[in-house]
């Protein structure tokens, strides 16, 4: 059977990028096609400036989300990666194998180090080891298949260098992964800067749609969508990005299959900002209905969380150990 994992770190509330770029496939086909694990990756929370109170209300949240927008523990295994040990123990072995020249190429790395540096944070060391522990949360549970947006894929291909370099040199061990992006809105764009992703992370801003927004706020927020000059609606993700990221978003959100047929059927940026705004509005309304009766019973979610990672632990367990004795640690028993 296909193994699919995939994480998301609890850095800030979830965002329809998040929603449309990874969670909605989880739901719709991941989690009942394969054996699937969806992890709230809270250690990679810490590698920028962070509020431990924040991390810890946000690991709940994300986790209460992801139930509210359809995975089900009953199919699936949702767990919290510090929950789960063989995480880091596995991710030592991956810095033993990784080059400091590989770690440094990281595009995400070069942006948020950038960052850090500019606001005279320091960067945390582990923003440079990063790609180790995702390397690991991958590896450990002998995934085939990593379903993520667009800007993960530099991550999932060196976590494969990792694997294939780690069998070669002392033996089979892991299965080599890969990535796989949505074909529609695998990089869903802020609406009022369509240079740069929706990222939670990013300030409270008016571009980026949270999945607890107000409805009435999503609806004002898609209206004021920046627009590219110009007046026919195309789709070209070049020369007219805003209303691109808009037809991605309607078609992704069931408005129809091909986001470039769809631009036929609009003359106007009003009426596609509309049929966009009632298309997330009905994606988002019963995920948030879901979401206040799952928050009102957070025992509940704490139980799920418990028993995802006693499951992850029982598959990641002998893996690792096999990595352990394979790359020449002596057993403890
Ligand atoms: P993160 O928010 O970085 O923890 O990402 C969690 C998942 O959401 C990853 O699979 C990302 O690739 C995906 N993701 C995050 N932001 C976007 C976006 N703006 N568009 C598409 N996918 C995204
Ligand atoms: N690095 C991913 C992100 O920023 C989150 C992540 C951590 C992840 N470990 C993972 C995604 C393993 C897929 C598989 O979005």
């Amino acid at each position: 059977m296909t193994t699919i994992f995939s994480g998301i770190k609890p850095t800030g509330h979830l965002t329809l990028g998040n929603y449309l770029g990874a969670v909605s496939r989880w739901v719709s086909t991941d989690q009942h096609r394969a054996d699937a694990l969806f992890s709230v990756v809270d250690l990679h929370a810490l590698t920028v400036e962070h509020d431990p109170a924040r991390v810890r209300r946000l690991s709940r949240g994300t986790a209460t989300l992801l139930l509210a927008a359809g995975l089900d523990p009953d199919v699936c295994t949702l767990f919290v990666q510090s929950h789960v040990d063989e995480h880091a123990r596995l991710s030592y072995l991956l810095e033993c194998v990784a080059t400091d020249g590989e770690l440094r190429r990281m595009i995400q790395y070069r942006e948020k180090s950038a960052r850090a540096r500019e606001t005279g944070e320091g960067v945390r060391f582990s923003l440079l080891s990063y790609p180790a522990l995702m390397a690991a949360d991958i590896l450990a549970y002998r995934t085939d298949e990593v379903p993520v947006g667009e800007d993960q894929r530099q991550h999932v291909e060196l976590t494969r260098d990792l694997a294939v370099r780690f069998n070669q040199r002392y033996g089979q061990t892991f299965t080599v992964p890969r990535a796989v992006a949505p074909r529609v809105a695998a990089r869903v764009m802020d609406l009022q800067d369509s240079t740069a992703k929706m990222g939670k992370s990013h300030a409270d801003g008016a571009g980026i749609i949270y999945l607890l927004d107000e409805l009435d706020t999503v609806r004002k927020k898609i209206m004021r969508a920046v627009t590219d000059s110009g007046r026919d609606v195309v789709h070209d993700r070049a020369a007219r990005p805003g209303v691109a990221n808009l037809l991605d978003i309607l078609s992704a959100c069931g408005g129809g299959d091909d986001p470039v047929a769809l631009a036929a059927s609009y003359d106007s940026y009003g009426a596609l900002k509309r049929d966009t705004a009632d298309a997330v509005i009905e994606v988002l309304r019963p995920l948030q209905k879901r979401h206040a009766a799952l928050a009102a019973d957070p025992a509940e979610v704490d139980r799920v969380l418990r028993a995802g990672a006693e499951r992850a632990r029982s598959l990641a367990r002998p893996v690792v150990d096999a990595a352990y004795a394979a790359i020449g640690l002596l057993p403890a028993a």
